[in-house]
């Protein structure tokens, strides 16, 4: 099991892959770990996610009071808490801008086609949660129903979310998502997408029950 410190060394580290990227710019995006029953660790507001160190990780309760850390936690805090909440599994969430699967959400698109075996089976669904004014009460509810099913989530106007079992899981889910849409988006330009027939789609979802990956596609009955 890693230790409070090695967990926001590993908040570190995502947040500068995550600058890296350029899934960010600025002051953009946002990272969580849940700890304990009771306890997160989360990055501070305002600053640069591609340059923090572990002393900048705040530790949180479930209610967003802060244990410890000197600065104030992430504006999105409650946007964490309430995927938590829905998804006793999770471990860790990551928020971010990446631009193309963001240009998706500006567009109002969700990431829903069915053409790469890979996403299939480790993502599933991306679906688009409705707009919401950032670091409101809106953007928890927007989000609330949607991560009950699905490990990854565009935000209407806005970006996107990913959860995951620890904070690395829940970026290769942000990564793996800004690839598919850089492919949606390349293929749409030389003649679109071809999806999988249903039949292909049914071995994939016999793939992701062996996994034991669970949610993302209803339709196929295995949410
Ligand atoms: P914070 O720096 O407060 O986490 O906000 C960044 C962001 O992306 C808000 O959506």
């Amino acid at each position: 099991m890693r230790s409070e410190l090695e967990l926001k060394q590993d908040i570190v580290e995502v947040g500068r892959r995550m600058w890296l990227r350029g899934y960010v710019a600025a002051n953009d995006g946002n990272i969580s770990v849940r700890i304990g029953t009771d306890e997160f660790l989360c990055t501070p507001t305002g600053v640069s996610k591609g340059f923090m160190t572990p002393e900048m990780i705040i530790k949180v309760n479930s209610g967003g009071e802060v244990l410890s850390g000197e600065v104030q936690p992430s504006s999105e805090l409650k946007m964490h808490l309430r995927a938590y909440r829905e998804r006793p599994d999770v471990n860790a969430i990551v928020h971010a801008h990446p631009p193309v699967s963001t240009a998706f959400a500006v567009a109002g698109i969700p990431l829903n086609k069915k053409f790469l075996p890979e996403v299939i089976v480790t993502l599933g669904e991306i679906p688009l949660a409705d707009y919401a004014t950032p670091s409101t009460d809106e953007v928890p509810e927007a989000i609330a129903e949607l991560v009950k099913d699905h490990d990854a989530v565009l935000l209407a106007n806005h970006g996107a979310l990913t959860l995951g079992s620890d904070v690395f899981n829940a970026y290769y889910k942000l990564e793996t998502m800004e690839h598919y849409a850089n492919i949606s988006l390349a293929a749409k330009q030389i003649g679109g997408e071809r999806e999988l027939p249903s039949e292909r789609i049914a071995q994939l979802m016999e793939v992701r029950e062996k996994m034991g990956i669970k949610g993302a596609y209803p339709e196929f009955g295995k949410d």
